[in-house]
């Protein structure tokens, strides 16, 4: 059952919305423009508010809904586990040619259901980043580090090395946008210019 639940995790987490989004309501593949990348930043970028909004929600659901299952089930196991799993398929979407998001989103609705303290810790400072910089990959780079800083507290192995590999996970996935930054030409979260990296 564990392994089971696991895989359809990934599954529900490999579901592309933002490239459904822009396939079959702009007639685009989001992984052509602006940064490229399937997630709500991009494609408030270049869809526009309305379906960021949707792109954002479908994704925090697939997160919440994957660490819902082991609740569900009746499974004693962490929901964490099932909602990363989540976040995987995300990132590296069988659906989807493994091109596929930076995890933000997603990892927060995985949180919601899984360790709401965590999520409040990590999300409000993903908040307060972006408004002090304006930048979206600083702040989703800041959820990495919050809670490898709650890490410090934790007693739990198991999420201690958990969090050190998404930490690592999250600065390889945004490696354009670090790239970007040092060159100078990273947008900021008001910035409509389009990279074609
Ligand atoms: O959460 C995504 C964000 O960190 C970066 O998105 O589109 O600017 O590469 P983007």
């Amino acid at each position: 059952m564990f392994w089971l639940l696991l895989a359809v995790s990934y599954l529900i987490g490999s579901v592309p919305t933002a490239l459904i989004v822009g396939k079959l309501f702009f007639g685009v593949d989001i992984r052509e423009l602006g940064s490229k990348n399937p997630g709500a930043t991009n494609t408030l970028r270049v869809l526009g508010k309305k379906s960021a909004v949707f792109v954002l929600l479908i994704d925090l659901g697939k997160g919440a809904l994957a660490a819902y299952l082991p609740l569900f089930f009746h499974l004693s196991a962490e929901p964490l586990y099932f909602g990363l799993a989540a976040v995987i398929g995300h990132c590296f979407p069988i659906f989807a040619g493994f091109r596929g998001g930076k995890a933000i989103a997603t990892t927060a609705g995985a949180l919601m259901i899984a360790d709401l303290p965590l999520l409040l810790i990590a999300y409000v400072t993903f908040f307060f980043v972006i408004l002090l910089t304006k930048y979206v990959f600083l702040g989703s780079i800041s959820v990495g580090i919050s809670l490898l800083a709650y890490d410090l507290y934790s007693v739990r192995l198991d999420f201690e090395l958990i969090f050190l590999l998404f930490f690592i996970l999250l600065i390889y996935l945004h490696r354009s946008n670090i790239r970007n930054f040092i060159l100078g030409i990273e947008p900021k979260i008001n910035d409509k210019s389009l990279k074609n990296d």
